[in-house]
């Protein structure tokens, strides 16, 4: 699959504007939508939190063009989200939030190639993290039916 990294840059340069909003809006649908993953994030600094999923969105977009890079940094986010709880099916939950954050940060530029250009992007995203997380294969369920939307 080859992404749109285009599109991805010019889009996120417009969400950049917006961090605070952005990611007030993505933890406040992600807890109202999937209010499971709340006990993932007690005694968590919230504040700090956003700040550091906005900078790993960040050196995603960075590193659309240096494939190695970015398969490095994901890999190691993947192997340190197991000691964080998380599971694979908690992937799916946090790539729709990031998905309608978008939407609504990005209000008109939010068409249907944007859309697709995100949701392809995730689904990489994904399946990179996972490959440094290891999970039993039962598991990764979740992360075929990701891929067989976006196939
Ligand atoms: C694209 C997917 C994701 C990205 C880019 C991401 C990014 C991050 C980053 C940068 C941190 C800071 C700590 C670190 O760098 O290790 C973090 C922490 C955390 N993430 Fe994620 N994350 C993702 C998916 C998820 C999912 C699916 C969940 C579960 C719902 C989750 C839950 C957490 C929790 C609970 C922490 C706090 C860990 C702690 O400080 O104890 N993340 N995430």
């Amino acid at each position: 699959m080859s992404l749109n990294i285009e599109l991805l840059e010019s889009s996120f340069s417009q969400i950049k504007e917006q961090e605070t909003e952005f990611t007030t809006h993505f933890y406040t649908n992600l807890f109202a939508d999937y209010p499971e993953v709340k006990p993932l994030f007690v005694n968590i600094d919230m504040k700090k939190q956003a700040k550091k999923l906005f900078k790993s969105l960040v050196l995603v977009v960075d590193s659309l063009r240096s494939p190695d890079v970015l398969a490095n940094a994901l890999k190691a986010l993947g192997t340190r989200h197991i000691q964080y709880g998380v599971l694979p099916e908690h992937y799916p939950m946090v790539g729709s939030t990031l998905l309608k954050a978008f939407s609504i940060c990005l209000e008109s530029a939010w068409t249907p190639n944007t859309e697709q250009a995100w949701s392809e992007a995730y689904a990489v995203v994904t399946e990179l993290i996972l490959s440094g997380a290891e999970y039993p294969t039962e598991m990764s369920a979740p992360l075929k039916k990701i891929n067989s939307l976006h196939r």
